[in-house]
């Protein structure tokens, strides 16, 4: 099928790439053959048959790569910081999982609503349920999203109800894995997902890092989101010299790691963990609501370091990841201005000289980083989860060669002067994300096939 539309993809340098009268060439088997202007893909390929989609544009599916699937209905429980949140909202709605149905239907939901609004692939914790699990494995594969999943592990200080055995936890997971972990050619995959440090002994994170390199599966975990937590594990784990080192002594750090939040590293855990090549999952929303802090996201970047972006439901209110990528940006500014605010005091102290003004700025993180704009969040969105997942080959833009993970967007949704001609990508894109809709979606493709229609 040749899908005729305005084509937007990221270009892999924080740049766009454009055809405003596009084409998109996509085989039987769900891979983009080409993609270019219209009018030199009809030429190329005269058999092709021709879906018109003007006036609407494609982008590539988004990635969301930190989430809780059994956190979804228990969104935006506002006043309490993460450890206590997680004792009196999450945990009780966790342990409901044991039932495989309840789980089930939570599954059908939240990969309709991911689909919905546009996210093709779903990185997600599920509860420490290993039915519970497998079902949620079966709705993904029934309804087509590309989906990273796993049980979450937990055998240490963990409510009664959702405490787990350290060799059973081990087993079951990577049960899983074998069942699940490349099945339908790699659209399903596995990730071990030892909650985080708090609840895991070390024997059991030691286990499963082991586990993941057998089978060359992924390691989801938190790290670093909030100072009552970090407290938490410098108690536990006192011969660690931080969080970090925990999860390198067990080996948990590699390619194949995806780290949630990482707020508050220091600046010898950011460089452990950049070479160890592990991605930080940013997740704004979450950190601005359960009050954890705001991550210097231009500074992690400008380091070299691998993030991604995610909506972290249920710490997140929204799986919406276009409301995420304003929140990042939104986030970024604010930093941005309170680094500037204070600044500008420091100015003001009488007798402050220059090298202690400057000590005291580096103490405080006071740098003027520029704050992230709409292309580069875009970009955290689509081909940074991408490669944090070893995909890029598969998903993330619309390069020929990737499978079809695209989605169909109507602008007019959007932008109050829809009426203009051809918007500029960048403005188009702005207009995107600061007043994204729901209803703008109006279809969802992942591998060819149409996973959402709106109205359908
Ligand atoms: N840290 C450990 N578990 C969780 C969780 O469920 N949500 C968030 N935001 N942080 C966590
Ligand atoms: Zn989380």
């Amino acid at each position: 099928m040749l899908y005729r539309a305005h084509l937007l993809s990221p270009d892999g340098s924080a740049r766009l790439k454009e055809f405003a009268d596009g084409g998109l060439l996509v085989d039987e088997a769900g891979r983009i053959v080409d993609a270019g202007a219209f009018e030199a893909l009809e030429a190329a390929h005269p058999g092709a048959e021709v879906m018109d989609l003007r006036p609407h544009w494609i982008l590539p599916g988004l990635i969301d790569l930190h989430s809780h699937l059994p956190q979804f209905e228990c969104v935006a429980l506002d006043g309490l910081e993460l450890m206590p949140w997680l004792e009196t909202h999450i945990f009780p709605a966790e342990a409901r999982f044991r039932d495989s149905e309840v789980a089930a239907r939570a599954a059908r939901d939240y990969f309709r609503s991911q689909l919905a609004l546009g996210t093709t692939t779903s990185v997600a914790y599920l509860t420490v349920h290993p039915e519970a699990a497998d079902r949620a494995f079966r709705e993904a594969e029934r309804c087509g999203i590309r989906a990273v999943l796993g049980k979450v592990m937990m055998d240490m200080h963990a409510p009664e109800a959702l405490l787990e055995d350290t060799g059973a936890s081990l087993r079951q997971s990577e049960e899983l894995c074998e069942t699940w972990h490349g099945r339908d050619g790699g659209r399903l995959r596995y990730a071990f997902t030892p909650r985080f440090a708090p609840v895991c002994s070390g024997e059991l994170m030691a286990g499963l890092a082991r586990a993941a390199q057998r089978h060359g599966a992924y390691i989801q975990t938190h790290i670093s989101e909030s100072v009552g937590e970090i407290e938490r594990v410098r108690e536990l784990f006192p011969e660690a010299a931080d969080y970090t080192a925990v999860y390198a002594a067990a080996g948990m750090l590699g390619p194949r790691t995806l780290l949630g939040h990482g707020i508050h590293l220091s600046r010898s855990e950011r460089e452990v963990i950049r070479e160890s090549g592990a991605t930080i999952v940013h997740c704004p929303r979450s950190n601005e609501f359960i009050k954890s802090g705001i991550m210097p996201l231009r500074r992690w970047l400008s380091e070299g370091l691998s993030v991604g972006l995610a909506t972290d439901v249920g710490g997140g209110p929204k799986l919406d990841m276009w409301g995420e990528m304003a929140a990042a940006c939104n986030a970024s500014k604010t930093r941005w201005a309170l680094q500037r605010l204070q600044g500008l005091r420091l100015d003001g102290v009488e007798g402050l000289d220059g090298e202690l003004r400057t000590r005291i700025a580096l103490a405080l993180d006071l740098d003027q980083d520029d704050p992230v704009t709409p292309v580069e969040a875009f970009h955290l969105a689509t081909l940074h989860g991408a490669r944090a997942l070893g995909l890029e080959a598969e998903t993330g833009s619309l390069d020929p060669g990737k499978d079809a993970d695209f989605i169909v967007v109507d602008p007019r949704r959007v932008d109050p002067a829809a009426s203009r001609a051809v918007e500029p990508a960048e403005e188009m894109l702005s207009r995107l994300l600061y007043r994204s809709d729901p209803a703008m979606i109006r279809a969802t493709y992942v591998r060819g096939r149409r996973c959402h229609a709106l109205g359908a």
